[in-house]
């Protein structure tokens, strides 16, 4: 399979993902849209792809239809890193969203950790990502290798949102969230560490353990000294974004994990530059907001208008 027929084969898949996840409804408007059946070939292209790795069927796929969509999207995405001793099979699936997919993997013992979590893009996270011109303004488009775009060509696709575009985009999130991930965690931030890219997959340290996913601040409940304590660890962690030129742009406590009295802060592709993005000091204040919304519970009082004011005008004094 040519790169392009993956690409196209990669779109395809929403509505063939869809139709295994709930009862198909035939309506006139689906019949046209309907995709054809797969022809046989598909499948002999499908071992080209994942070569060596063809064979590899991850526990949690076994368990799925064969017919299910599911399965092969999460061998295609993930054989280059089992291929590539990364991990060494797919235990189960975290959370599966409109957007993307986390599933629990196990990790080569190279790997020093025994559990990664894979987080797997839908190709719909292009057409769901809240106002994307809002998180995308001041951005440099970027193509798969990480270099400017600068062709005639390259910026067209994007702009005509053809599928060779739709999948540069995807790669620009893609990438961008996971340096956003990787700046972050090397600079001491409270995030999973950054494991690697590939495709349409981000791989990351995954918390929890194997029974148990890590929750997130909005599943649990705190004690109020804890509450306050681990307030003052987010606020600090906004800073040190901020001192990195970065706002988060979707923090809440759905977006902050909680495991054995730590938190991570999570989900990071509609994350804005401080310096270049216009709309970055309202979503900052947002994400401050919300914060300090989900703390006010526990009665840690906070003035989130004041306290983005106190971080964000020092931070314009000094750049
Ligand atoms: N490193 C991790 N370890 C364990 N679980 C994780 C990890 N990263 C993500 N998850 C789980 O997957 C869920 C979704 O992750 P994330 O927020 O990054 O994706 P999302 O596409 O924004 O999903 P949502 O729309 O639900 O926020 C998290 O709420 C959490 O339950
Ligand atoms: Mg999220």
């Amino acid at each position: 399979m040519d790169k392009y027929e993956a690409i196209e084969k990669f779109f395809d898949f929403e509505d063939e993902y869809d139709q295994g996840d709930r009862p198909y409804r035939y309506t006139k408007k689906r019949a046209a849209t309907k995709p054809k059946p797969r022809p046989a070939e598909i499948v002999t292209d499908l071992t080209d792809f994942v070569d060596d790795a063809s064979a590899w069927v991850p526990t949690y796929a076994a368990s799925l239809d064969p017919k299910h969509h599911e399965r092969e999207w999460l061998i295609e995405s993930l054989a280059g890193f089992y291929r590539d001793n990364i991990i060494t099979d797919v235990i189960r699936r975290v959370k599966g969203g409109k957007e993307a997919n986390v599933y629990c993997c196990t990790a080569n013992p190279a790997a020093g950790v025994e559990l990664i979590a894979a987080k797997l893009y839908r190709p719909r996270i292009l057409r769901t990502l809240k106002n994307d011109a809002i998180y995308k303004a001041g951005r440099i488009l970027r193509g798969e290798d990480g270099k400017q775009i600068k062709g005639r060509r390259d910026k067209l696709a994007i702009q005509q949102k053809s599928t060779y575009g739709k999948y540069l985009d995807m790669v620009w999130w893609i990438g961008n969230e996971f340096g956003v991930q990787k700046a972050l965690f090397e600079a001491g931030a409270d995030v999973p560490r950054p494991l690697g890219h590939n495709g349409n997959t981000i791989l990351m340290d995954y918390l929890g353990d194997e029974w148990v996913p890590a929750p997130t601040l909005s599943d649990i409940s705190l004690d109020r000294e804890e509450a306050a304590a681990l307030f003052e660890i987010v606020m600090e962690n906004i800073k040190l974004m901020l001192d990195n030129h970065l706002v988060h742009g979707d923090l809440s406590a759905f977006n902050i994990l909680y495991w054995e009295g730590k938190i991570s802060i999570i989900d990071f592709p509609q994350v804005v530059n401080a310096r270049t993005n216009p709309n970055a000091q309202v979503l900052f204040q947002r994400d401050i907001k919300r914060i300090c919304d989900y703390f006010s519970r526990y009665k840690v009082r906070s003035d989130p208008a004041q306290i983005a004011r106190d971080l964000w005008i020092p931070y314009m004094g000094n750049i």
